[in-house]
């Protein structure tokens, strides 16, 4: 990678970390570190380590440099987040230091997303189009609308925009990677991902198009075809329509199930309005739009599946820190059927239901009277046993106290037998709590590292060993000569383990600082794995019987296969003896 290893190195120490990381989440600090709620994953206590020169996220895994924070959290490749640090440092970035093959072919997926769009939008204009610029008309959209979104026509031909893309110079193998193209099943050639459908453009929060969503305009299947995932596009960490969402200056966005209610809102004047892309609400969806609102107003579907999804988007939302209230949509509509549904009154229509709109917690609480006949007194015990359950969950006093004063007025109940109840739960569930996500740390860590460094579980022994010691090297790197008297890259039994020996020992060896360049020369899951390690000892002191005790057993390890007997007794005090000689 071609940056000087001296302008990065500048660029970390002039983007202190915490600082850096302080803009995006709160920060306390605990002993020599900094925590705080993960912006990577919904939690309630915090998980999230800033260490002087990295992160570490004991919940998901989540790791990295400030360079790496700042491409995760603001979805930049790594190039971009240089410049992104460089700025806020008022640096200026070297020029023609870059050369990565990744970044090159999502620069062409960018590029080639682009004029796909306007490929799309110029036949939705066309004769070829008309049938999707009808559509659109049918569904009421101005073209006002359509060219705000760029809404686009995707002709009913095998490869039109295939032929068309690479005339202007892309590769089939650069449209395959941004999934406008898939190979054809038989033989050479690439055919049109999206065909006879009118698209919808997905934009990034930088304005680059990263992903399409397409509509048959019959009744076939799928009505809706989106994007796979793509080096640019992950479905589950982007929002529909949040690079409009976000300037609206509101705090408030309103949560929709699908493209047609987004643009029907904003149409009606509400551009404060996203949609996850077609799949279950993620955590990730939730952070992200934590970042632009502290209120978000559920707008699904009035129908079971659209009840059932909020159902499942609450709990996450909660656990962002969001406050949420629950659209209810009259006659089991969705909100662009609503809209239309009041003609010239729509706009006006869509904000009363808006304001009218309870909180999540009212909304559950309405949604329980469903299962019990409250005309009798054992249905209405069993309701505010439900209740109470319900706001349990809630951690505010305060709140809690709202709700059981509500209760217990309308159905003449004692205030304090309700708080009663609800505290012994509430003392139950954070117990539960705690538990669920000490297992979910414990899997989730295993899992995150498992994928890259299998051997760690069939060779414990030298694994940890191995760790111990490079995390040593890394806060040490003078104690580098030393070690290698004792041990070289060949004694370490975890291959992940000896190339970062080998690569830490290199720079080292180099003069240069080991963990500078680590977000350029590692995979993620690498780099994870290696902050794990460096986590894990942090704040715990390596006294030189450690070391050498973690050298012992990298060496009897190695020799382990060979000859087991031949590294104990005599041979391991002579170990000891050089080593104590070389300490003087
Ligand atoms: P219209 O019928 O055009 O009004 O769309 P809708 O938004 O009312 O559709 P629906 O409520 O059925 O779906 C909501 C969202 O789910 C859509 O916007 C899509 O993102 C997604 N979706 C719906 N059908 C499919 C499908 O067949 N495949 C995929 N991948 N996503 C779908
Ligand atoms: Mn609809």
């Amino acid at each position: 990678m071609a940056f000087p290893e001296s302008f990065i190195y500048e660029l970390k120490a002039r983007n202190d970390i915490s600082e850096v990381i302080s803009n995006y989440i709160s920060l306390k600090r605990r002993g020599r570190n900094r925590v705080g709620l993960c912006p990577f994953h919904g939690e309630k206590t915090p998980s999230f380590n800033v260490y002087d020169d990295h992160f570490y996220c004991f919940g998901c895994g989540a790791s990295g440099d400030v360079i790496s924070f700042v491409m995760k959290i603001e979805n930049l490749d790594y190039l971009d987040a240089v410049r992104f640090l460089a700025q806020r440092a008022g640096m200026e970035v070297p020029d023609n230091s870059y050369d990565n093959s990744m970044n090159n072919l999502r620069k062409r997926i960018f590029e080639a997303n682009r004029e796909a769009a306007r490929f799309y939008y110029r036949t939705l204009t066309s004769p070829e189009g008309r049938v999707g610029l009808d559509y659109f008309r049918r569904r009421m959209l101005t073209d006002a609308t359509i060219r705000h979104f760029g809404l686009g026509y995707a002709p009913d031909s095998w490869t039109a925009l295939s032929d068309y893309l690479i005339g202007k110079g892309f590769k089939p193998d650069e449209l395959i990677a941004a999934n406008l193209s898939v190979k054809r099943r038989s033989g050479k050639g690439v055919i049109d991902r999206f065909r006879g459908r009118v698209m919808f453009p997905i934009i990034d929060l930088r304005g680059n198009v990263i992903a399409f969503g397409g509509r048959i305009m019959t009744n076939e299947k799928p009505k809706y075809l989106n994007s796979s995932d793509t080096p640019v596009f992950k479905k589950s960490e982007n929002l529909f329509s949040l690079n409009n969402a976000k300037n609206t200056g509101s705090r408030a966005l309103l949560l929709c199930e699908g493209y047609m209610d987004v643009i029907s809102v904003n149409q009606a004047g509400f551009q404060n309005a996203v949609a996850s892309l077609g799949t279950a609400l993620t955590s990730e969806q939730a952070s992200l739009m934590k970042r632009y609102a502290d209120e978000i107003v559920i707008c699904y579907d009035a129908d079971e599946a659209g009840q059932k999804a909020t159902a499942r988007a609450i709990p996450l939302l909660r656990d962002a820190g969001l406050n949420i209230r629950v659209l209810s949509i009259p006659n089991g509509k969705d909100p662009d059927e609503f809209i239309k549904s009041k003609g010239a009154d729509g706009p006006a229509a869509f904000k009363a239901i808006i304001e009218a709109s309870g909180n999540d917690v009212d909304y559950r609480l309405q949604k329980l009277r469903a299962d019990f006949n409250l005309s009798t007194s054992e249905g209405r015990v069993g309701y505010l046993e439900a209740c109470a359950k319900l706001i349990a969950d809630i951690k505010s006093p305060i709140e809690r106290d709202i709700y059981v004063s509500k209760l217990s007025k309308k159905f003449e109940v004692d205030k304090n037998a309700l708080n009663l109840q609800i505290n012994n739960l509430s003392n139950r569930n954070k117990r539960e709590d705690r538990r669920r996500e000490m297992r979910k740390i414990r899997s989730e860590l295993n899992g995150t590292n498992d994928k890259i460094d299998k051997e760690r579980h069939t060779k414990l022994r030298s694994t940890s060993a191995e760790e111990s010691l490079l995390a040593h090297l890394i806060n040490n790197p003078d104690s580098l000569k030393a070690i290698k008297q004792y041990i070289s890259a060949e004694d370490f039994q975890n291959s992940l383990m000896k190339r970062y020996f080998e690569y830490f020992s290199g720079r080292i060896e180099s003069g240069l600082d080991p963990l500078n360049n680590i977000a350029a020369d590692f995979s993620d899951d690498e780099r994870s794995r290696m902050y794990q390690i460096l986590s894990k000892y942090s704040g715990i002191s390596q006294t030189p019987q450690s070391l050498y005790e973690n050298i012992r057993i990298i060496k009897a390890e190695s020799e382990r296969p060979k000859n087991t007997a031949d590294m104990t007794g005599e041979d391991i005090s002579k170990l000891f003896a050089n080593m104590k000689k070389n300490k003087k």
